[in-house]
């Protein structure tokens, strides 16, 4: 080999290491959200509420609620900072390998998650109502993690405002053993195309905040926010919810009221202690992504415990999000009269909290 030769390869190899470098250096992030502090967009998700018994249905419409966009607008209106989407993937995509997502799924998703982010709410999409999941997990684990690659993948280029939550209220048979390592393998794959999104998970055992000492989240992912779910006591919220059997008798709890007495405040300020408490000592944001009460329990105790919970996990810095927006279930929004349950809104965004109307410069109002 010539000198001359030698050289240029020299010359040619030395470009190159060069050129890496400097590439890597400006390499593009292959996910568009930089590093988001998860406590900043724990702030930012404020107080929220979820689009619920829409797209985690089996089919949209079939528990009541088709989303329009209006929806949206009425939500920042009244006050909202953030929205949860719960979705129910499972019944959109092919029950055998590569169990392919229906890509007019994915547009309907799309649409919902673009309607929030372009009025500036922060968003959570999840996996909601994956109910194979409850009884045989292993069976599903496979497909379970090839929906969230293909989520992952599609919203790689998404802003950050997008939260991704991995599973709704993990129970049953998906244990917390068996959830802490579905929830490693699953976030690792996330992680594969979104290295910094924001990704929620929730403790097993109903996501309730006393399963929060059984979670085991890879030490390293500081972007995380955990999030805990808070319906108790269940004879309360949950009277006559027909869902609720035959595992409950949601009948015999009809007519149960909450006043508020001390001995009630203290079971719930327990249990919003333990939440920060695990907050504290791992350093993690909790938010609580549900809570509320089913139609059949009495308005007043309906607005005493929602105004409660919602204050109580003010109180303690954590975001909240009500569920639900508009079902004939929990819904803060009467569909029929196209107007907000005011004394349960109210409960949830306290008026001094809420931003003054938009002026007209700013827009009209879409609900009148
Ligand atoms: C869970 C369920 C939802 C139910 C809510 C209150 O989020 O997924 O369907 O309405 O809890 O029980």
């Amino acid at each position: 080999m010539s000198r001359t030769t030698k050289q240029s390869m020299f010359l040619a190899t030395a470009f190159l290491i060069i050129f890496n470098l400097v590439s890597a250096a400006n390499a593009v992030p292959n996910s568009a959200t930089a590093k988001v502090d998860p406590f900043q967009m724990d702030k930012l998700l404020g107080r929220g509420v979820n689009l619920g018994n829409a797209l985690e249905a089996p089919r949209e419409g079939e528990w009541g609620v088709t989303l329009k966009e209006e929806y949206f607008d009425i939500i920042k209106q009244a006050g909202f900072n953030s929205i949860r989407l719960p979705t129910r993937w499972s019944a959109h995509a092919m029950a055998e390998k590569p169990y392919t997502i229906d890509p007019n799924f994915f547009k309907r998703i799309d649409w919902a998650v673009n309607c929030a982010i372009s009025r500036n709410m922060p968003i959570m999409v999840n996996i909601q109502q994956y109910v194979e999941l409850y009884t045989d997990p292993n069976a599903h684990k496979e497909r379970f993690i090839a929906l969230w690659k293909q989520i992952a993948e599609h919203y790689k280029d998404y802003p950050d405002k997008l939260l991704l939550e991995l599973f709704n209220e993990p129970d049953d048979a998906l244990t917390p053993e068996l959830w802490n390592d579905f929830l490693k393998d699953t976030l690792a794959v996330v992680r594969e195309s979104n290295p910094n999104r924001i990704v929620v998970i929730d403790p097993a055992r109903d996501s309730i905040p006393s399963s929060l000492k059984f979670l085991k989240i890879p030490e390293n992912d500081r972007n995380i926010i955990v999030s805990v779910h808070y319906y108790f006591p269940l004879a309360f919220t949950h009277q006559g919810a027909p869902w609720m059997s035959p595992k409950y008798d949601p009948n015999s709890w009809m007519g149960t009221k909450w006043m508020g007495t001390d001995a009630e405040k203290k079971a719930i300020t327990d249990e919003f202690d333990i939440a920060v408490a695990w907050s504290k000592a791992n350093n993690r944001p909790v938010n609580l992504g549900e809570f509320g009460t089913y139609k059949k329990a009495d308005m007043e105790s309906r607005v005493r415990w929602t105004k409660f919970v919602a204050d109580t996990a003010a109180e303690r810095g954590m975001s909240l999000l009500y569920w639900e927006f508009c079902a004939q279930e929990f819904g803060l929004y009467d569909q029929q009269t196209r107007s907000w349950r005011k004394p349960l809104l109210d409960a949830v965004i306290p008026p001094a909290v809420s931003p003054p109307a938009l002026n007209k410069a700013e827009g009209s109002n879409p609900t009148k």
